[in-house]
């Protein structure tokens, strides 16, 4: 099952992987018990749930970044794995166990040449709060794990780098620290 806001890409990968697609939005509680109901409705049980809605807004520096960027970054990117989280974690302690997914950022470990404040402190948050859910559900066969993945060309990606040269130039340079801490300058 795949449950996204944006419906046509949303319904283009169901379909690719003959699944469903559900309207979803991630920060709503109310929606989040909905798309894990008709995942059992349909499949009977959850195995494997990957949290990875993510947004990355205007977010420059703690100097400029406003106080409702901040909420809106920390509901999208780190109260959403929350939710997802709670609604999910009963259903898999109720069939066995299962994995937990959850896309930090190296950002997280690194933090970034380019601030993104929000950003950066919401993925902080999806990597500790990953370490303790698995610690404590490990003996109940529930794994947990967050990616922290390096800088991907994506929409969300190109929505930091359309800004200006400098937060291009910044981001490559944080890209290479990504791939080898030596070579940052
Ligand atoms: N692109 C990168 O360089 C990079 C690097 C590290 C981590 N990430 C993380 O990877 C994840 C995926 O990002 P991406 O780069 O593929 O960007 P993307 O913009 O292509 O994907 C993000 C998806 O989240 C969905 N989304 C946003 N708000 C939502 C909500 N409230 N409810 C449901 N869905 C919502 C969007 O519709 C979109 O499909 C994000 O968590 C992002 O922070 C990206």
């Amino acid at each position: 099952m795949v449950a996204d806001l944006a419906d046509d890409p949303g319904t283009a990968v169901a379909d690719e992987v003959g699944g469903l697609y559900v309207h979803a939005d991630v920060t709503n509680p109310d929606s989040v018990a909905a798309m894990y109901q008709a995942a059992l409705d349909r499949f009977g049980t959850l195995d494997i749930c990957f949290n990875n809605a993510g947004i990355s807004p205007p977010d420059e520096s703690i100097l400029e970044t406003e106080l409702d960027t901040w909420r809106r970054v920390q509901d999208v990117n780190l109260t959403s794995v929350y939710l997802c989280c709670k609604a999910t974690i009963p259903i898999l302690l109720e069939h066995g166990g299962g994995s937990i997914v959850k896309t930090a950022s190296f950002i997280a470990l690194m933090g970034a040449a380019t601030s993104q404040i929000s950003y950066t402190a919401s993925k902080g948050g999806v990597l500790s709060l990953s370490r303790e859910l698995g610690l404590q559900f490990a003996r109940q066969s529930i794994r947990v794990n967050a990616l922290c993945s390096g800088p991907v060309n994506t929409p969300l990606r190109q929505e930091l780098f359309a800004k200006d040269a400098s937060v291009r130039r910044a981001g490559s340079c944080t890209y290479r620290w990504a791939v080898s801490p030596s070579r940052k300058r």
